[in-house]
C-alpha cells in the first residue's frame, strides 16, 4: 500500500513538475523571441513615448502589438497592474526538488548509489547531492560577479561556465549511479536558473520599480544584470531538459565515459538553442539565421549515435543466438534469473513501482515490461545492483520473443 501511494505521489509531482516547467520554459522562450524580434518603432508617437522596440504578431484570431520600453514609459507612471513572471520558475524548482526528494533522496540506497561506481553511505550521498546544487550556484554566481561586467565578459563567463559544467558532470559520474548523476547535473543547472530569477532578476526589477515610483532614475546595472542572467538561462534550457529525459535511457548513462556523453548531449542542446535565439534577430535585421550552430549540435548528436552503438555480435554470439532460437529459453531458466536478480525488489512484500514478479502469473502479466526494462533499456536491475549478466539478459530476450511461456 505504501508503495502504491508513493507511486501516486511520484506521478502527481511529476505531472505538476512537467506542467510548471512547460509554463516556465514557454514564457522564457516567448520573451527571448520577443526581445530578439523587436524592431525600431515605426511611429514617431511611440518613439516620443519612449518605446525602444516593437513587435507585431498574429495569434488566436487577433493581432498583438508589443512595445518594449528600455527603462520605463516616459508618458505615464507605471501601471498598478503589472504582470510578473516568476512563479513559473519557482514552482518548477519546488516541484522538481520534491520529486527529487521522493525518488532519489528517500531511496538513496538504490537510486543515488551504485556500489560499483562509489561505495558510500546513503546519508553521505544525500548530503553530497544537495551540496552539488548549492556549490554549483555559488561558483556560477561568483563567475558572473567577477567577470560579467568586464570587457569580453560574456565570452569569459561562457568559457568558465562550460568548464564548471564539464567538471561537475565528471565528478557526479564518479560519485553517483549514472542515472542519478545525469539527473543531478540537470537539477544543478535548473537550480542555477531558478536562483538567477530569485536572487538577481526579480530583485533587480523590484529595485528599478521602487526607484521609478520614488521618482528617481533607475540604476541601469539591474537591467544589464537581469538580461545577462536570463540569457544564460535560455542557454541552459535544452541541456537541462535532455539531462532530465536521459533518465529513461539506461544505455546513455551506464557506459564507462558517461560524463562525456552527458557533456556532449548538453553541448548539442546549447548549440541548437543558439541558432534559435539568434534566428529572430537575424530575421529582423534581414540576415541569414546562423543555422551552422544547430548543424554542429546535430553533428555532435550523430557522433553520439555512432559512438554509443552496441558492438556487432561476435561470431560465437551469433552462433549461440542461432542455436538458442531453435531452443527458446524455458520458464524454469527465466524463473531462476528473476529469483536471483529481481526478487529482492519485486516480491510479495516489496513491490517497486507496483511490480511483483514472484508467481508465474505475475511474470506473465509484466512480461512486456520485464523485457523492455531488462533487455531493451537495461534500466533493470536498478543500477545493476544484483549484477545480471549479458547472457541472462539474452535469456530473457529469447523467452519473451518466443512467447513468454509460463506453466
Ligand atoms: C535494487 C532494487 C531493484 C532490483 C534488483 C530490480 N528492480 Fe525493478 N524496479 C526497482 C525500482 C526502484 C523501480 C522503480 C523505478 C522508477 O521509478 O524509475 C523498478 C521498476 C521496475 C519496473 C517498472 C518500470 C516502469 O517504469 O514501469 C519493472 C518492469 C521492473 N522494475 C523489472 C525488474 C526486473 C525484471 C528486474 C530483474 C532483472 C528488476 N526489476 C530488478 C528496483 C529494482
Amino acid at each position: 500500500m505504501d508503495a502504491y501511494l508513493f507511486d501516486w505521489l511520484n506521478l502527481l509531482l511529476r505531472w505538476a513538475h512537467v506542467v510548471t516547467a512547460i509554463a516556465w520554459i514557454g514564457s522564457s522562450f516567448y520573451f527571448v523571441m520577443l526581445d530578439n524580434s523587436l524592431s525600431r518603432p515605426e511611429s514617431d508617437e511611440l518613439r516620443s513615448k519612449g518605446v525602444d522596440g516593437e513587435m507585431w504578431a498574429v495569434h488566436g484570431g487577433g493581432f498583438y502589438h508589443s512595445n518594449k520600453y528600455m527603462v520605463a514609459p516616459r508618458w505615464r507612471s507605471l501601471p498598478e497592474n503589472l504582470h510578473w513572471s516568476y512563479w513559473e520558475s519557482y514552482s518548477t524548482w519546488l516541484t522538481g526538488m520534491a520529486l527529487f526528494t521522493v525518488m532519489y533522496l528517500f531511496n538513496a540506497g538504490s537510486f543515488l548509489i551504485d556500489k560499483t561506481v562509489f561505495d558510500w553511505s546513503p546519508a553521505a550521498a544525500i548530503v553530497a547531492s544537495l551540496a552539488f546544487l548549492v556549490v554549483c550556484w555559488l561558483v556560477y554566481d561568483a563567475i558572473c560577479r567577477l567577470f560579467g561586467e568586464r570587457e569580453h565578459g560574456d565570452i569569459i563567463v561562457g568559457v568558465a561556465v562550460l568548464v564548471l559544467v564539464v567538471a561537475a558532470s565528471w565528478l557526479a559520474c564518479q560519485l553517483f549511479a549514472g542515472r542519478a548523476a545525469f539527473l543531478l547535473v540537470g537539477a544543478m543547472l535548473a537550480t542555477t536558473m531558478s536562483a538567477n530569477v530569485f536572487f538577481w532578476i526579480i530583485p533587480g526589477q523590484r529595485k528599478v520599480i521602487a526607484q521609478l515610483r520614488a521618482g528617481q532614475s533607475p540604476d541601469p546595472v539591474h537591467g544589464r544584470r537581469g538580461k545577462q542572467r536570463s540569457v544564460h538561462n535560455t542557454y541552459f534550457t535544452l541541456p537541462v531538459i535532455v539531462a532530465m529525459l536521459s533518465n529513461h535511457y539506461g544505455w546513455l548513462y551506464s557506459g564507462e565515459h558517461n560524463w562525456l556523453v552527458l557533456v556532449l548531449l548538453m553541448l548539442a542542446g546549447a548549440l541548437i538553442r543558439h541558432s534559435f535565439v539568434a534566428r529572430h534577430k537575424a530575421h529582423v535585421q534581414g540576415r541569414r539565421a546562423p543555422w551552422e550552430h544547430a548543424v554542429v549540435g546535430t553533428a555532435v548528436l550523430l557522433a553520439l549515435v555512432v559512438w554509443l552503438a552496441p558492438p556487432p555480435p561476435s561470431a560465437e554470439a551469433k552462433a549461440a543466438a542461432a542455436a538458442a532460437a531453435v531452443a527458446p529459453a524455458s520458464y524454469a531458466e527465466v524463473r531462476a534469473v528473476v529469483d536471483q536478480r529481481c526478487a529482492v525488489c519485486h516480491n510479495a512484500a516489496v513491490q517497486q513501482k507496483n511490480v511483483a514478479l514472484h508467481t508465474p502469473e505475475l511474470l506473465k502479466q509484466h512480461a512486456q515490461a520485464v523485457y523492455q526494462q531488462t533487455v531493451v533499456l537495461k534500466q533493470m536491475p536498478l543500477n545493476n545492483s544484483t549484477q545480471i549478466t549479458d547472457a541472462e539478459r539474452a535469456l530473457i530476450r529469447r523467452w519473451f520473443e518466443s512467447g513468454a511461456a509460463v506453466p
